[in-house]
């Protein structure tokens, strides 16, 4: 695994031009998606791909917080309606909830598994919501959000209070299923973290070094 570091509007120029490739040339294509800034750059090109027919395709969304209404404008399925799911028709989509997170991942394995993960990463090194401590094989469940997730995404709320403690995450075994996987790190507070992940150990304290054990997983830094 190595770090390609290019331009943000080139790096969802490219992840973006990937997915649309897939779509046009496979049915029944399977994608795992994120939330945060990250990726709202790959979900604004797929939103202009209008010629390109994505009504075969299902998607998998990482995670959401417990106990936050769908309909709250920081919930992850408001996020989704907003920069992706309004402007473009696929066949279904799925968030980890109370009543499906047991058997998410089946409901993933059922569906052929994820042909193409987007990830990003947060500054503690997690992926989705797998905080330091995950275990490379945890399925879908519902975890305490640390101190320093529940501060980095503050940000998104008018108070501290008012973030959530806990969320929904699909767990690192079916993350680490998806065939292709495509981690993007946009920030120069992202790059230290990024680079112990990559090159570092592979180790629990950093959920998103186990990529490294991946074999089809794309690494991008945008600064
Ligand atoms: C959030 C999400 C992750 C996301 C990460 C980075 O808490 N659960 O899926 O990748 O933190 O967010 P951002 O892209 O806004 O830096």
């Amino acid at each position: 695994m190595r770090i390609r570091r290019n331009t943000y509007e080139k790096v969802c120029h490219l992840i973006s031009s990937n997915i649309r490739d897939k779509v046009k040339h496979h049915s029944h294509v399977v994608l795992g998606l994120a939330t945060g800034s990250t990726p709202i750059g790959i979900y604004e090109k797929l939103s202009k791909m209008r010629n390109t027919n994505f009504g075969d395709t299902i998607t998998f969304n990482l995670d959401e917080y417990v106990g936050i209404d769908k309909n709250h404008d920081q919930s992850y399925q408001y996020f989704m309606n907003k920069h992706l799911f309004s402007n473009l028709n696929f066949r279904k989509h799925y968030f980890p909830t109370e009543e499906n997170h047991n058997e998410y991942d089946l409901m993933i394995k059922n569906s052929g598994g994820i042909d193409i993960q987007i990830l990003g990463i947060g500054t503690n090194g997690h992926i989705a919501f797998n905080e330091p401590g995950s275990n490379r094989y945890s399925s879908t469940r519902i975890v305490d959000l640390t101190e320093n997730t529940i501060k980095d995404n503050s940000r998104f709320f008018d108070n501290i209070e008012d973030v959530p403690t806990k969320a929904y995450t699909m767990g690192l075994s079916s993350i680490m299923g998806a065939e292709k996987i495509y981690l993007v790190a946009v920030g120069k507070h992202k790059k230290e973290i990024l680079e112990e992940a990559v090159h570092g150990n592979i180790t629990e304290d950093i959920p998103a070094s186990f990529l490294q054990e991946h074999p089809n997983c794309e690494v991008y830094y945008s600064e």
